[in-house]
């Protein structure tokens, strides 16, 4: 390690962050049952202009009348360029409920957008005596991805970061309308033989490594094509092995298998337990390294060992 900590993310689950329109309140107490870790009321872009105030009074109003049970509650708001987002943020906070988690910034192109965001809501909060609030943002842009880094240093109140693919691709100029997944025309020929590569890989990458650096969870935005089970695991597992912690449900059907693929298994967790323990007899014996089922195990498989049993605890623990 650096002379500087890597700090710790959220000990909370975030497997699972399950999506629906403020202007669909009829969905909510659906939501609230689902075994989603979060539940993403949206003000944002699956709400209509016209029915913008109308969905922000369902969503105060539910964010009292609805048990929520032990999950994350977040609203997305509109984003910054819009003429709706200090609405959403000035009556979410003085008018909903304590039970109100976290808000959700979408379209964040640099860490002033979630200064501007936080000056706001930490005057509301200081004027209403309310419960301090957490944020999580969305990394849709190409400003979003060039500035990730400051992004995920821009406040103590960031808890997640996600990749939202449509606006992303749209911001990128990509040429595709799909919303995650394999992309027909992204691949390599080898003997004449097509093999899809992933074009969504690089940024996360990039956010996993902001977050993993300032202590944020680092999250897998939408799998558009809900119909589509395979695809979505496929792209949940990449994501999962290269160090997200959860992935969004865009429709109901998709939660059980984000929480399939972001549940280490049995069969993980054992497999870690062991290597801490063949390590612990290895240090006892007075070395730093040793053989675990014919492979090399040594104090850095130690730390990879942890990440899954942590993983674990903070599930079983929810
Ligand atoms: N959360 C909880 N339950 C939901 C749901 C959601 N987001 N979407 C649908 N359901 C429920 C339906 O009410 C229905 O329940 P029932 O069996 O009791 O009647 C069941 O799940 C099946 O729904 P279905 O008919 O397949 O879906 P739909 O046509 O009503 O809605 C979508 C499909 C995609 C429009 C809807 O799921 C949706 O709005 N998803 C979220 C979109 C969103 O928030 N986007 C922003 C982030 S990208
Ligand atoms: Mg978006």
């Amino acid at each position: 390690m650096s002379f500087r900590p890597q700090p710790a993310t959220p000990a909370r689950p975030n497997r699972c962050q399950l999506f629906g329109p403020g202007s669909r309140p009829e969905l909510f107490a659906k939501m609230a049952a689902s075994a989603a870790d979060v539940v993403n009321l949206d003000l944002e872009d699956s709400v209509a202009p016209a029915d913008k105030a109308q969905a922000r009074t369902n969503i105060i109003r539910a964010i009292s009348e609805v048990d929520w049970g032990r999950k994350t509650l977040s609203v997305r708001i509109n984003g910054l360029d819009t003429p709706f987002w200090y609405r959403d943020v000035v009556d979410l906070l003085e008018q909903a409920g304590d039970r109100l988690d976290q808000i959700m910034i979408p379209k964040v192109g640099c860490a002033a957008d979630v200064y501007a965001v936080d000056a706001l809501v930490s005057s509301i909060e200081a004027a209403m005596g309310r419960r301090p609030i957490s944020f999580e943002v969305i990394i849709e842009s190409a400003a979003g991805i060039s500035h990730v880094e400051e992004i995920a240093a821009s406040s103590p109140r960031l808890q997640a970061m996600s990749l939202g693919a449509a606006d992303f691709a749209a911001s990128m100029g990509m040429q595709t309308t799909g919303i995650g997944g394999t992309q027909e025309n992204y691949y390599m020929v080898r003997d004449g033989v097509r093999h899809w590569s992933d074009p969504w890989h690089w940024a996360q990458a990039a956010i996993v490594a902001a977050c993993r650096t300032h202590g944020v969870l680092p999250v897998d935005g939408p799998f558009g094509d809900f119909s589509d089970d395979e695809g979505f695991r496929a792209q949940a597992r990449r994501s999962a092995t290269l160090g997200m912690v959860g992935k969004w449900a865009i429709h109901p059907k998709q939660v059980a298998l984000a929480n399939e693929v972001f549940t280490p298994s049995d069969a993980a967790i054992n497999e870690a337990r062991e290597i801490l323990t063949a390590m612990e007899m290895a240090k006892a014996a007075g070395q730093g390294a040793t053989v675990y089922k014919g492979r090399l195990v040594d104090i850095a498989s130690m730390r990879q060992a942890e990440v899954i049993v942590r993983q674990a605890e903070i599930i079983s623990g929810c």
